[in-house]
């Protein structure tokens, strides 16, 4: 929502979507109805990249001898952040800009993107509620845009902040909200 807040030409056009496929406001939102929409799978992909929720490196740290990754030589001790691989310019053009667009580019291209995507993690130890996560953020995120206009309370900080997960620096996101009426 604050990514959104601040690129409003992306809100409006994730509402013109939702208003699209969801043509009544009062129909009750189901995950079939909202799941394959493009834009708003696209904003969900760029804003868990770059606020990704868990940003601190995981407890994962490569022994004294170093390890092999991938054909890959990882010196001993290293312990990745998430946030760094996934605004690597390694990974993502322009990664510190928030651009929905980017993933609504070619198949290959997402499909790399994706690999470098780490918001849940990957591996054996992927985040076990990744699908469920998905559904509720598609669904109440569809839900709050069709059914409410949102206005941000001005004078909040809300810039990210690294405490264990990354928050607003004012730690809450104060909106006024004003039921649609179509
Ligand atoms: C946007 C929402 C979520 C994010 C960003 C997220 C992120 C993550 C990440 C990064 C890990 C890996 C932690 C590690 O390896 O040390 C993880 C693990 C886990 N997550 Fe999530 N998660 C989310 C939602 C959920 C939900 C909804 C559930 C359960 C219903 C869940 C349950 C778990 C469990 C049980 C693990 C441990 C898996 C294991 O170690 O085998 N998560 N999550």
């Amino acid at each position: 929502m604050i990514l959104l807040f601040e690129h409003p030409d992306c809100l409006h056009r994730l509402v013109q979507e939702l208003d699209t496929a969801l043509p009544a406001i009062d129909e009750p939102i189901t995950h079939s109805k909202v799941m394959d929409l493009p834009y708003l799978n696209a904003v969900l992909y760029e804003s868990l990249r770059l606020r990704t929720p868990i940003s601190t490196a995981l407890p994962r740290i490569t022994p004294p001898e170093g390890a092999v990754l991938c054909n890959y030589f990882v010196p001993g001790g290293v312990n990745i952040a998430l946030y760094a691989i996934s605004t690597s310019t390694s990974n993502y053009d322009r990664p510190k800009v928030f651009d929905p667009d980017r993933w609504l580019v070619s198949p290959e291209l997402v499909s790399e993107m994706k690999k470098a995507h780490m918001a849940f993690s990957m591996g054996p130890r992927v985040c076990i509620g990744k699908n469920l996560a998905w559904l509720k953020m598609r669904m109440t995120l569809a839900s709050l845009l069709r059914t409410f206009t949102f206005e941000l309370v001005p004078g909040q900080n809300l810039q990210p902040t690294l405490r264990s997960v990354l928050r607003p620096m004012d730690s809450k996101l104060l909106v006024t909200a004003s039921k649609r009426a179509v």
